[in-house]
């Protein structure tokens, strides 16, 4: 098992130090398993904890109750650095390191025990998975800040599969691509995960893009799970009268 979620609760930081799990916790006793040999959705509309959730695998955050297990081991155990190579995270707003975009490459594998310099053609690798993100190798020199918004997103996906990650947390990737670069990308998130072997976590309040993607799903509204299981089932025939409402785009936050 890749990931298991034992009764995870997020408080907001003000109530943190109350350890009982209150109404408006962020993330309320959430349980269940990632598998990782197929493509994991955290689905929810907005405020839901997506982002919350998501930044607990990589450790950004740390549940206030509840335990994580990484390939059956508490999250907490594995030195922070290391955890952080493997679990590689996208964030919803792309951040990108002031220089080039090649600079951008260089600084996310500085600290890599097999850094750059053990990486053969490092530059060539660069380009290579701009391009099997769709962004022309060109830009490698340009000013990263100058980017797109939806450029920025994949050269944040590619700055962080050069340290050739075993997961990866996907925070709404599509959020800034028009229909055909976010069908493109889709595509390229399957093979991510059937094709180069990694282990896709992704967040998205699109419907659509879910059943795109498929694999398995939990919906998440108001910080609890309303439903879990395999996407097209959750989508097509739902058991719980909120995700229904979800589905049909009729969810208020
Ligand atoms: N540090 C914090 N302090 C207080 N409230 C917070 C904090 N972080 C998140 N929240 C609240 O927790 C809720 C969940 O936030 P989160 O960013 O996880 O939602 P989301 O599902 O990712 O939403 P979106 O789809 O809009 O990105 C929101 O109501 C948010 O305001
Ligand atoms: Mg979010």
């Amino acid at each position: 098992m890749l990931f298991e979620i034992k009764h995870v609760t997020k408080e907001k930081p003000a109530q943190t130090a109350n350890s009982s799990v209150s109404a408006d916790s962020i993330l309320r006793d959430l349980n269940f398993n990632i598998q990782g040999n197929e493509p994991q959705l955290i689905l929810g509309p907005s405020g839901s904890g997506k982002t919350t959730l998501l930044r607990l695998f990589n450790r950004l955050a740390d549940p206030d109750i509840g335990d994580i297990l990484f390939h059956g081991k508490d999250i907490t155990l594995y030195d922070v650095c290391t955890l952080r190579a493997r679990i590689g995270y996208v964030s919803q707003i792309p951040i990108m390191f002031d220089g080039t975009v090649f600079s951008n490459f260089q600084y996310a594998v500085r600290h890599m025990k097999n850094g750059k310099e053990q990486i053969n053609n490092f530059e060539d690798k660069c380009r290579e998975l701009l391009s099997y993100l769709n962004v022309p190798d060109s830009v490698l020199y340009h000013n990263a800040e100058d980017l797109s918004v939806g450029e920025k997103q994949r050269v944040a996906l590619a700055r962080t599969l050069i340290r050739n990650p075993e997961v990866i947390l996907l925070d709404e990737p599509t959020s800034a691509l028009d229909p055909t670069s976010t069908l493109r990308f889709l595509d390229t998130i399957q093979k991510l995960q059937n094709e180069m072997n990694l282990s896709v976590i992704m967040v998205t309040h699109s419907i659509e893009q879910a059943k795109v993607v498929g694999g398995a799903a939990i919906i998440l509204v108001g910080g609890a799970i309303v439903e879990q299981g395999p996407v097209d089932k959750i989508i097509s025939n739902p058991d719980n009268e909120i995700t229904l409402k979800f589905v049909r785009g009729m969810l208020d936050n």
